[in-house]
């Protein structure tokens, strides 16, 4: 975007160079753009910082207004601009939302250039400036789905752990002292049989907990990854299903959740909607890109925007910079596919 711009400067005032510079904290430089003439102190990319003090940087920098050199000979520092080729010069800032983000200069082989040259920059500034906002935002929303899908995932896992640690030790110890109780020679018939119904009613409930902190987060993914976590999922099903995973090793944890969920949604809705005979899940990491999908051979027809649960897959799946598709033609099943892009572990890490 910013070369394209300052080429389309450079073809509109003819200027002998045209550049787009960036602030950096602390009044450094990045020259992110340049087209026309170069020199040894031009270097797109590389930050810079030993710019003159009455050249345009440092003028812009410190008033956040236009600024204009007449004469590159006149100012102290202005050789290398002078070898350039350059005489004169004219930069106009750029702000973005309301802050002094960088500016856009021309320089011209003569001087001094004509007096409009600011207000004619300004409509490619403003331009600069509302394309800079837009793609912050852009970046903003990315950034900010991926922490709440993050603070949600987090959430479930502790409660997950509490369920784990607290509730469910506590059934069991209990459960566990009432055997023994019943075990006791001298009981009551009575109180017997009331003792082995609590003990029935502690095992139901152990279950029940179970399954519930299994639908919060599902531990085995936590300890054993993607292809054990699939398996546990199908077997669990009402519908028989067929997995395929070729996923070896482990996966950064926010693909593996992400793509559990998905299949973890999929199988449900296959249950709940599709009045299928059976569903098929497949999951494989190729060329550092993970591929999943669930078919149902039910009566398709599914929709994204009808419900919360394909919708917040699209969310997660996005965030993890991949994509979801919902292949669900009427009467011709039902086929979710998703496709999530996976770094090496250790590149993770090691930021
Ligand atoms: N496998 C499927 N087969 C047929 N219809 C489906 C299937 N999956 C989803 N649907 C339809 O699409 C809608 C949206 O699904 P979803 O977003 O998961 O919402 P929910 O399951 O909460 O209703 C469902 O209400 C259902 O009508
Ligand atoms: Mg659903």
């Amino acid at each position: 975007m910013f070369a394209a711009v300052t080429k389309e400067i450079r073809h509109r005032f003819r200027p002998l160079t045209a550049r787009m510079i960036r602030f950096e904290s602390q009044g450094s430089a990045t020259i992110v753009a340049n087209e026309g003439t170069e020199g040894p102190h031009v270097s797109v990319g590389e930050e810079w910082t030993n710019f003159p003090e009455h050249g345009l940087t440092a003028v812009v920098w410190r008033t956040g207004r236009p600024a204009r050199v007449d004469d590159y000979r006149e100012i102290p520092g202005g050789e290398p601009y002078l070898l350039e080729g350059l005489v004169s010069a004219v930069a106009v800032p750029i702000y973005v939302s309301g802050r002094l983000w960088g500016f856009i200069a021309i320089g011209s082989a003569t001087g001094p250039l004509p007096s409009d040259a600011e207000e004619r920059l300004s409509e490619f500034t403003d331009l600069t400036a509302t394309a800079i906002a837009a793609a912050q935002s852009r970046a903003e929303l990315i950034a900010s789905r991926a922490r709440i899908v993050a603070a949600a995932d987090n959430a479930r896992q502790r409660i997950e752990r509490n369920l784990h640690d607290g509730v469910q030790q506590q059934l069991v110890t209990l459960a566990l002292q009432v055997s023994m109780l019943v075990e006791y020679p001298e009981l009551d018939a009575g109180v017997r049989s009331e003792l082995e119904n609590i003990a029935a009613g502690l095992r139901t409930a152990l279950t029940e907990l179970r399954e519930i902190a299994r639908g919060v987060h599902p531990a085995v993914l936590t300890k054993a990854g993607l292809g054990p976590a699939l398996r546990a999922l199908a077997s669990r099903s009402a519908l028989p299903i067929r997995v395929r995973a070729q996923v070896p090793g482990r996966l950064p944890p926010p693909v593996e959740v992400g793509a559990y969920y998905v299949v973890s949604e999929s199988l449900a809705n296959a249950a709940k909607h599709a009045r299928a005979t059976h569903a098929d899940v497949v999951a494989a990491l190729d060329d550092g890109v993970l591929r999943v999908s669930v078919s149902d051979d039910g009566i398709g027809g599914a929709v994204a925007a009808e419900g919360t649960g394909l919708m917040g897959l699209r969310d997660r799946v996005e965030t993890l910079r991949g994509r979801l598709t919902i292949d669900s033609p009427v009467g011709g099943g039902t086929r979710i596919r998703c496709e999530i892009p996976v770094e090496p572990l250790t590149e993770i890490r090691g930021r």
